[in-house]
């Protein structure tokens, strides 16, 4: 199996692609990643599907909503998940999985959450009342330039950055981590660090002892108000969602012991954050 911590720290958001029809051999293994159904931290159930645009028709992209933002795919991945308490951070758990497995192949991804027509990709998935779709990606082979878009989006969301660990990681009494201790976890939290996340907010903050890890969730007030007025989704919850697995994958692989979840809190939530899930190894 391939590394995920590998595909962690190659993946990146891509949105120009290589203009082409991918190939019957290249959808089958997309096709094959698509059904496999990695369990998530709360049991909400997930469903996954592979979508193709046939000929590139411009008319079908622009309807998706996906025109524009990304350019030169016309096969995407798509997810839904049944509503629920822990919906949101279950389906970026999963979603996030799918994306590194792909990435881990070679192909190009790039989570969208705001940038597409939920109805008409509810119609392509037969999306049941109690399911939505919180986001979906496009799948291709990367182009070796970015187009002009891709590169603003980038910009305007310092893509190409991330917050210092000392804003994002957390001693258990909620206080910022000083000394030792941080060394052995520094390659499992920069692999946190590295997420992406919706306007690259990076809404979560990650407290810690031992053999224990909590998850907390620090909104941004506007950008939150924002999103419940425009998408009505919560896309910070799946941020924290997508975080978790890679921290899951870390100490997967880093430290060698599988991950156990739950919503038990014994930390302090570090400052104005909410406390989310937590975790042992
Ligand atoms: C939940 C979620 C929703 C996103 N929605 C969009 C979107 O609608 N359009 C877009 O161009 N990028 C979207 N992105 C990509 C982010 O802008 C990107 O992850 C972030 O800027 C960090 O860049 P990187 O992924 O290249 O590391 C989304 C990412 C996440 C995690």
């Amino acid at each position: 199996m391939n590394s995920m911590v590998d595909a962690i720290k190659k993946r990146t958001s891509v949105r120009s692609f290589e203009d082409k029809n991918l190939g019957d051999q290249l959808k089958t293994e997309i096709r094959k990643l698509v059904s496999e159904n990695p369990a998530v931290p709360f049991s909400s159930p997930v469903r996954a599907q592979f979508i193709e645009i046939e000929n590139f028709d411009v008319s079908k992209l622009k309807k998706l909503g996906t025109y524009g933002v990304i350019k030169g795919a016309s096969s995407f991945v798509s997810a839904t998940v049944q509503k629920g308490k822990y919906d949101m951070l279950d389906f970026g758990f999963y979603f996030e999985d799918l994306l590194l497995r792909l990435t881990a192949l070679g192909f190009g991804t790039c989570h969208l959450g705001g940038t597409l027509d939920r109805s008409e990709f509810g119609k392509l998935m037969n999306v049941k009342e109690n399911e939505v779709i919180p986001c979906i990606s496009p799948v291709g082979i990367p182009a070796d330039k970015r187009h002009f878009k891709d590169r603003m989006l980038r910009f305007m969301a310092s893509s190409a950055k991330r917050k210092s660990s000392e804003e994002l990681f957390f001693n258990s009494e909620g206080k910022q981590l000083a000394g030792p201790g941080l060394e052995k976890m520094k390659e499992i939290l920069e692999l946190v660090r590295w997420a992406p996340s919706a306007s690259n907010r990076q809404p979560w903050r990650v407290s810690f002892d031992e053999n224990r890890a909590e998850f907390h969730i620090k909104r941004s007030a506007i950008y939150g108000k924002l999103i419940e007025m425009t998408i009505k989704h919560d896309l910070q919850m799946v941020d924290i969602g997508i975080a978790m697995n890679h921290f899951h994958h870390g100490i997967k692989e880093i430290f060698g012991t599988e991950v156990k979840w739950s919503d038990d809190q014994k930390h302090q939530n570090p400052e104005k954050s909410l406390f989310v899930a937590s975790c042992t190894w």
